[in-house]
């Protein structure tokens, strides 16, 4: 099956074309065309993302995006097509909301032939709503002018899918056999939380973050340290460069022992809170007469070390009271080095008899592919493909079910 998958929920606008193909215990998919652009410069200046800013920048950038994603897969095909008066004024109508982008789709739908696809996906949700909008009137604007059944795609599964797959050659990720039930911990900007599936791809959420999401709170440190926006990684670089330097005496600086809380390490259940921490971090930062680089590294380390306890625990306490065979980790959080090790270390030491999966570096953070795998499997379960506009909706705060 040909698919189509759009991805707009946060600050990446993503589109790409897959040849997804086998079942659910065998799935191989080819990336065909894959085009994606990053707004997250943008955002730097607000520290965060800004969802007018985003939804502008999807609106501008999708069309575009969807034509590299065509042309990389041999799809783009121009021809003058004749939009009827009635598909014309549905087109209108469906494109209401989306004034950027409602004359330059109508341009395109009237001189871009329909690509062999079979499916469109969209990501209905969960994100930011005006950002996801964008995402799915387009996706129905396209299913619509082409007459190409739409299927919704849950952000959440796409990064567990996609975390399940390896990249068996350049273009070609293969699903591993993963046996149920599933433990899914997703780790992400908007996100943390843990998800089990006693069947393929249905999931329920067993526990959450009661504040900040896991990759949020690295990017509020990664502000209260200087660092540009998304900070996630300068931190844990940062981090790394200390862990290095540990045992190294530098010449006047403090030697005062730094500890930041663990925030619900030993509360008996899977939720998790992280916002304490950050305002740990902003009060220690306060309370500094300078910060220079040193102070900085051993704030990034201390913060890694906080965080990746928590995680390390909460996992420990999960895999006891749920009797996984499985464990799949997802998010732009696990390209997080010393989290991917110290579980990789848990799994080793604890539960030998768990089958641990790490997303591959390509698929961590925000894309269409992880989308369309989705979306796949979504489609695999109807048996009919329908041509569902009117009902699609986007969601922002969309659970996985
Ligand atoms: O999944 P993702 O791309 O977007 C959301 O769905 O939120 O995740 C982005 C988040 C950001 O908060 C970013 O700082 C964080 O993932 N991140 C990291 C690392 N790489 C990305 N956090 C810690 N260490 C990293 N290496
Ligand atoms: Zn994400």
């Amino acid at each position: 099956m040909k698919i189509l998958s759009i991805e707009t929920s946060c600050d990446e606008t993503a589109v790409s074309v897959l040849d997804a193909t086998g079942e659910f215990g065998d799935a191989q998919f080819v990336v065909l065309g894959n085009a994606l652009f990053s707004q997250a410069h943008l955002h730097a200046a607000y520290g965060g993302v800004y969802p007018n800013l985003a939804k502008r920048e999807h609106a501008r950038n999708i069309l575009p995006l969807l034509e590299a994603a065509l042309k990389q897969a041999g799809m783009y095909v121009e021809k003058k097509m004749l939009l009827s008066p009635s598909l014309l004024k549905e087109l209108s109508k469906l494109l209401e909301r989306e004034t950027t982008l409602a004359e330059l789709f109508l341009d395109f739908a009237s001189s871009t032939s329909r690509p062999p696809v079979d499916a469109i996906v969209v990501t209905q949700g969960p994100g930011l709503e005006p950002a996801l909008w964008v995402g799915v009137n387009f996706a129905k604007a396209l299913s619509l002018a082409w007459e190409v059944p739409l299927i919704p795609s849950n952000h959440l599964e796409g990064h567990l899918v996609a975390s399940l797959t390896e990249q068996t050659s350049d273009d070609v990720y293969t699903l591993k056999h993963a046996p149920l039930p599933l433990l899914g911990l997703l780790i992400s900007g908007g996100h943390t939380e843990f998800a089990l599936a006693n069947e393929w791809m249905h999931f329920t959420t067993i526990g959450q973050t009661r504040d900040d999401a896991v990759g949020e709170a690295f990017d509020k440190v990664a502000r209260l340290l200087d660092l540009p926006y998304p900070g996630g990684v300068q931190v844990s670089q940062l981090a790394e460069k200390a862990r290095r330097n540990a045992y190294r005496v530098i010449p006047g600086a403090s030697t005062i022992p730094l500890s930041f809380p663990r925030p619900m390490f030993k509360s008996p259940d899977l939720d998790f809170s992280f916002s304490g921490l950050k305002t740990a971090v902003l009060y220690f930062v306060r309370s500094l007469p300078e910060m220079n680089e040193y102070q900085k590294g051993r704030i990034a380390l201390e913060f890694e070390n906080a965080v990746s306890d928590v995680i390390v625990e909460k996992t420990r306490r999960a895999l006891t009271l749920h009797q996984a065979r499985s464990f799949v980790v997802g998010g732009g959080v696990s390209a997080n080095a010393t989290i991917r090790k110290r579980l990789e270390i848990l799994m080793q030491e604890q539960f030998p008899n768990v089958k641990l999966f790490l997303p591959s570096f390509e698929l961590t953070t925000d894309n269409a592919v992880m989308i369309g795998m989705a979306g796949y499997f979504r489609a695999l379960e109807q048996s009919d493909l329908a041509l569902d506009h009117a009902t699609i909706r986007a969601e922002g705060g969309l659970k996985m079910r």
